[in-house]
C-alpha cells in the first residue's frame, strides 16, 4: 500500500483551543509555523537537529529546547491546540530553536525533510488504535521505518515510548529484524535525550498503571 492510500493516523476533528491557545495561534504563528521545504532545509541546516512527531502538548519539545539552546528542534502535529500551546511558550520562554509543522508528519518526512537531515527522530506515545481492525492507521510500519531511515543522518537515532504492549512489540520486532539500525540502552544517549522529563501524557499512563515501553535504535551508518 502507497502512503496515499494509507488510512491516517488520526481523525480530522478541530478540538477545543483555550483563549489563550487561540491568541498564541493568531499572533505568533508566522514565527514558528514553517511549510516550504526551503524553509525546513534551511532551519535544520549545520546543527544538531531533532524532530518531534506529534508532540501533543509539546512539554517534551519545549523541555529540550530550553536546555539545548544549539539544538534545531522541528514538531509536528495535527492539531493546533496543541500547537497553541506551544507557541504561546515558546514566546514566552524566549526560544528561537524551535519551528513547528502543521502537518501529517508521514507526508511531513516522505515530502518535506531532505534525506539525511536528522539526527535524531523521537516519537512518544504515539496514538496506538488499539483495535484490529484500526492497526492499518498506526504510523509505524515497515514503510515508515523505511522513512526513518532515510531521512536520519548516518548514526541517526530514533527514539520510540509507548504505553501500549502489543504497538511496541510489533515494533520492536520490524527494527529488532532489520539489520539497518542497532539498539541502545538509555544509559548511551547523550543528557539532551536522556534527561527527557515525563509529560502530563506519560504520568497518566503511570498513575493507570500502564507499562511504560522504550525502544531506542542506532541506524548504522
Ligand atoms: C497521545 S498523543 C502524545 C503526545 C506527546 N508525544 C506526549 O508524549 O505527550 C499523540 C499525538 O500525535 C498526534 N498525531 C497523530 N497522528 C499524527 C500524524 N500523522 N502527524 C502528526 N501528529 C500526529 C496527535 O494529534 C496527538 O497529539
Amino acid at each position: 500500500m502507497g502512503f496515499n492510500s494509507k488510512p491516517k493516523s488520526f481523525v480530522k476533528r478541530r478540538g477545543r483551543i483555550t483563549a489563550n491557545q487561540k491568541k498564541a495561534l493568531d499572533s505568533l504563528w508566522n514565527q514558528y509555523i514553517i511549510n516550504d521545504v526551503s524553509h525546513i532545509q534551511e532551519f535544520l541546516n549545520g546543527r544538531y537537529s531533532l524532530l518531534d512527531i506529534g508532540f501533543g502538548a509539546g512539554e517534551t519539545l519545549i523541555s529540550i529546547a530550553q536546555k539545548n539552546k544549539d539544538i534545531s528542534l522541528l514538531g509536528a502535529e495535527v492539531y493546533l491546540s496543541g500547537i497553541g500551546s506551544v507557541l504561546s511558550k515558546a514566546d514566552r520562554f524566549n526560544l528561537n530553536n524551535i519551528r513547528v509543522v502543521n502537518e501529517d508528519a508521514e507526508d511531513l518526512l516522505q515530502y518535506k525533510i531532505p534525506n539525511k537531515s536528522l539526527d535524531t527522530i523521537i516519537m512518544f506515545y504515539p496514538d496506538p488504535w488499539p483495535k484490529r481492525k484500526h492497526h492499518k492507521r498506526r504510523l509505524i510500519r515497515e514503510e515508515f521505518i523505511a522513512l526513518l531511515n532515510m531521512k536520519l543522518k548516518p548514526s541517526g537515532i530514533f527514539y520510540f515510548k509507548t504505553d501500549w504492549k502489543d504497538y511496541f512489540n510489533v515494533v520492536s520486532r520490524l527494527f529488532d529484524e532489520d539489520p539497518s539500525w542497532k539498539e541502545l540502552n538509555l544509559q548511551d544517549l547523550e543528557e539532551e535525550l536522556s534527561d527527557i522529563p515525563p509529560t502530563s501524557f506519560e504520568n497518566k499512563a503511570i498513575r493507570a498503571n500502564r507499562s511504560l515501553n522504550t525502544k531506542i535504535v542506532r541506524k548504522i551508518n
